[in-house]
């Protein structure tokens, strides 16, 4: 019975953990934001992700400039309304949404692209994830923090207006 019990308490336990912060929220300046999508080859029709979606900047971006359904995941509730209402005031609800959740629980079979901003002990969780939940021939952009478990198919440095210094990773599945 004791054993029972202290089973019982472990899986509610384990049910109700909170999902894990996988990276604070620090955004991609825009000119990247602008050159990880053109990196990763990113089309008009095809499926964008941003894990991680922050402000909605890489998601407004993948629909408004290019024409990509574009689906942002985001655990803080006030990035996801400030990221909802940018939006929703640039009339791109129909190609752009943001769903308010943990990125590591969600489908992604549908995506072409990925693109992760997130820390390096964060995507060592995020790389066998991805590599079950993706479709043979999706790609992923990293900004700053490659997938060590991947060799990356391109790499890229550059800088932004403010001459900081910026790395992105290409992967493809
Ligand atoms: C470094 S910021 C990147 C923001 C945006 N992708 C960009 O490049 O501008 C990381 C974001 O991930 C969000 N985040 C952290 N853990 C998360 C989780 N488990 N599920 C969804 N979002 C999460 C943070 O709230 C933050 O907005």
């Amino acid at each position: 019975m004791m054993l029972l019990l202290c089973l019982l308490a472990f899986f509610a336990q384990d049910h109700d953990k909170p999902p894990e912060r996988a990276a604070p929220y620090y955004p991609t300046p825009q000119v990247v934001v602008e050159r990880m999508l053109k990196l990763g080859e990113l089309k008009k029709g095809e499926t964008l992700f941003d894990l991680g979606s922050g402000d909605g900047r890489i998601v407004v971006t993948g629909a408004q400039k290019i024409g990509a359904r574009s689906i942002g995941i985001e655990l803080n509730h006030e990035l996801v309304e400030q990221s909802r209402g940018r939006i929703s005031k640039l009339g791109l609800a129909t190609l752009a949404r943001i769903i308010e959740g943990d990125l590591f629980e969600q489908d992604y079979s549908s995506a072409d692209l990925i693109t992760v901003y997130l820390l390096p002990v964060t995507n060592i969780r995020l790389s066998p994830v991805l590599e079950k939940k993706m479709k043979r021939g999706a790609r992923i952009v990293c900004h700053d923090f490659e997938f060590t478990e991947w060799n990356p198919e391109k790499t890229e440095v550059m800088e932004d207006t403010e001459g900081r210094s910026h790395t992105l990773f290409f992967y493809r599945r």
